[in-house]
C-alpha cells in the first residue's frame, strides 16, 4: 500500500517520502480503514518539523485526521462493521507515529467516530480540527449570544471561514482580521459583518469604532504577537479572548494589564486536545454529535482549496502553505 513517511524531522517538502509498505492486519480491537481523504493541517506540518507541542522522537507516518471506510475487523472489534464510514479522532498518539497518511490505516476502534455518507470525505476528514475547534471556542466556551461581536484574526484561514458560518448560524457579528488588503472583499463576501486589514489599519481603533467604542465581546486569535496585543485592547467589559494559533511565530505579546484588571478581561490558550481531555466524556460526545449533525444537515462545512493525489505530497504540502488558499489542501488515497 502507499504510505507517506519521514525518517527525520525537517521541512515537509524535503523530508516526506512516498513509499510502498505491506498492508497491515488488524488484531485485538483494531480495525482496518481504507483512507479516502486526509487533510494537510498546520499541526501536521508542525509535527513533521518537530515544532509541535511535544517534539516526537521516532516519527514515521504523519497525519492527525482522515475519513475512510472500514474494510476489515480485528477479532475483538465490536463497535463497527465492514463498510462503515468513519473519521479519525485526532487526540491520541496515532498521529505522531501511525498517522492517517497511508492507504490502509490499522487503528483501535476507540480512535474512530462514525459518519454518514451524505457529506463528502474531504469535509469529514477535517471535522475535529477545523469544525469542532471553532464550534467549541465560540459556542461552548464563550457562550456568545445573538448580536454580540466576535473578533477573529486569520479570518481567511480554514478555521476562520468556519467561524463565519458559525456566526451566521448563531447570529453573532463576525469582525474579521486579515493581513492582505485584497482579502477584505473576499471575507466580506463570505458573510463577515466587517473586515479589518492588519497591514493598513490599527486593529484596536477600528474595532472600537465599529462597536461604537464598546469593544468586542470575544476574540479568537490564531496569529499571536502584536495582533494579539491589539485585539486584547479591543475587548469590551468582561470580554474573553482565546489564543489558539501562532501563525506569526512570535512567542510573546504585550498585554495591557491595567485594562485586563479594571474591565474583568480574560485571556486563555485553547488547544482542542486539552479541551477534549478535561471534558466529561458524555458532554464531549454530545458536543461532537451536535456539531457533526450540523455538518450532516449542510449548515456547517469545511472549505476545501484543492485535492492532491497522495503520490504528489511534496507539491501538496507546498500548496498548503501558500498564501491565498480558499480552504484546506486534502490528500486523496483513492487513486
Ligand atoms: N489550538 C487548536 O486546537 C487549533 C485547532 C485548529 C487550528 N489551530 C491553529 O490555528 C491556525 C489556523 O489554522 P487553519 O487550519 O485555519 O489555517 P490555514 O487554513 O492553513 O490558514 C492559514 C491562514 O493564516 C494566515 N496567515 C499565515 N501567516 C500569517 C501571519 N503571520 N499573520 C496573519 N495571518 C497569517 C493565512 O493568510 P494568507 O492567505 O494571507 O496567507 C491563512 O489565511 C493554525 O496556526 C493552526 O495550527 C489550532
Amino acid at each position: 500500500m502507499l504510505a507517506i513517511i519521514y525518517e527525520r524531522q525537517g521541512q515537509p517538502k524535503d523530508v516526506l517520502q512516498v513509499v510502498d509498505l505491506p498492508t497491515p492486519t488488524p488484531t485485538g480491537n483494531q480495525v482496518l480503514v481504507q483512507v479516502e481523504a486526509a487533510p494537510i493541517e498546520p499541526a501536521d506540518l508542525a509535527v513533521v518539523r518537530g515544532v509541535y507541542r511535544t517534539p516526537q522522537t521516532a516519527p514515521t507516518i504523519p497525519g492527525l485526521e482522515a475519513c475512510g471506510r472500514i474494510v476489515a475487523l480485528g477479532p475483538d472489534a465490536k463497535h463497527y462493521q465492514v463498510g462503515q464510514r468513519v473519521m479519525a479522532l485526532p487526540f491520541k498518539s496515532p498521529g505522531w507515529t501511525n498517522g492517517t497518511w497511508q492507504q490502509f490505516w490499522c487503528i483501535e476502534e476507540t480512535e474512530l467516530f462514525p459518519v454518514p455518507d451524505v457529506v463528502d470525505s474531504a469535509t469529514w476528514s477535517q471535522f475535529f480540527i477545523t469544525i469542532l475547534t471553532p464550534w467549541v471556542m465560540a459556542v461552548e466556551e464563550f457562550r456568545l449570544s445573538q448580536g454580540q461581536n466576535l473578533l477573529v484574526t486569520g479570518a481567511g484561514s480554514t478555521v476562520g471561514q468556519v467561524l463565519i458560518q458559525i456566526s451566521r448560524l448563531m447570529q453573532f457579528n463576525f469582525i474579521g482580521v486579515v493581513r492582505r488588503p485584497e482579502q477584505v472583499q473576499e471575507i466580506l463576501a463570505l458573510g463577515a459583518s466587517h473586515v479589518i486589514c492588519s497591514s493598513t489599519e490599527d486593529i484596536t481603533q477600528r474595532a472600537m469604532a465599529l462597536t461604537q467604542l464598546q469593544g468586542v465581546n470575544a476574540v479568537v486569535d490564531a496569529v499571536g504577537g502584536t495582533v494579539t496585543s491589539q485585539c486584547f485592547r479591543a475587548l469590551a467589559d468582561n470580554g474573553k479572548m482565546f489564543v489558539y494559533g501562532l501563525l506569526a511565530l512570535e512567542r510573546e505579546s504585550a498585554i495591557d494589564i491595567r485594562k485586563m484588571l479594571f474591565y474583568n478581561l480574560s485571556l486563555q490558550g485553547f488547544w482542542l486536545p486539552g479541551w477534549w481531555d478535561k471534558s466529561d466524556p458524555q458532554y464531549r460526545l454530545q458536543v461532537t454529535q451536535n456539531a457533526a449533525s450540523l455538518v450532516a444537515q449542510g449548515y456547517l462545512t469545511a472549505p476545501v482549496d484543492s485535492i492532491f493525489s497522495a503520490r504528489d505530497v511534496k507539491e501538496a504540502v507546498i500548496k498548503a502553505e501558500s498564501p491565498g488558499n480558499k480552504g484546506r489542501v486534502i490528500l486523496s488515497f483513492m487513486d
